[in-house]
């Protein structure tokens, strides 16, 4: 349940969230040039937008599933990059599109960047509904950023507070009084 504490301010409603991922789904096949793509969910965060998104992708796609946690309860992360569920698909020689949440102080995209390269895809690049910059700790790269959003708690759409909030249709902004 909800806590009273916490108030949701609005941040990204759910039609310009939708205008985006079909902008982005564009720069993403002009990436592929025609090639068969493996797009890879980073679970649980990222479910709703990679639903959204390769629905706007052309075939073929395939889809892969992975699961890493940095988070516990709190607002802030542990510092620890966990991989909970590894992909059953191999993407050696595959050109792949890593599908994020949110990128924060880099660790987990870093984690899971250098994870995907020792395996050797053709081409990798991520795309990310979030980058968040206020507390970037470690460079990486995102090729397809959804939305810059430079600091706050966000809620909806995928991402959770301790896991609340990922059924709301648009982006909030997470406050406690
Ligand atoms: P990083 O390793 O610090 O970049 O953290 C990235 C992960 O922390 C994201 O994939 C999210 O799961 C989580 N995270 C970071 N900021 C937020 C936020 O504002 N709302 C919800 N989850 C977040
Ligand atoms: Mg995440």
């Amino acid at each position: 349940m909800p806590n009273p504490s916490e108030q949701l301010k609005l941040v990204i409603d759910s039609a310009r969230i939708a205008a985006r991922v079909r902008t982005l789904a564009q720069e993403i096949e002009a990436w592929r040039q025609g090639e068969p793509l493996l797009t890879i969910c980073v679970l649980k965060g990222a479910f709703i937008f990679f639903a959204d998104l390769v629905r706007q992708l052309s075939h073929p796609v395939s889809m892969g599933f992975l699961r890493a946690s940095s988070y516990g309860k709190q607002d802030r992360s542990s510092g620890q990059v966990r991989l909970q569920m590894d992909l059953d698909l191999d993407v050696r020689d595959k050109r792949v599109l890593l599908v994020e949440d949110i990128v924060d102080t880099g660790l987990s995209l870093k984690v899971l960047r250098e994870a995907l390269e020792s395996r050797n895809p053709a081409a990798l690049a991520v795309c990310a509904l979030v980058d968040k910059s206020e507390r970037r700790e470690y460079a990486v790269n995102v090729e397809f950023p959804g939305f810059h959003i430079r600091k706050g708690f966000l809620v909806g759409y995928g991402l959770d507070y301790a896991e609340c909030y990922r059924e709301l249709p648009d982006i909030c902004e997470l406050h406690f009084s």
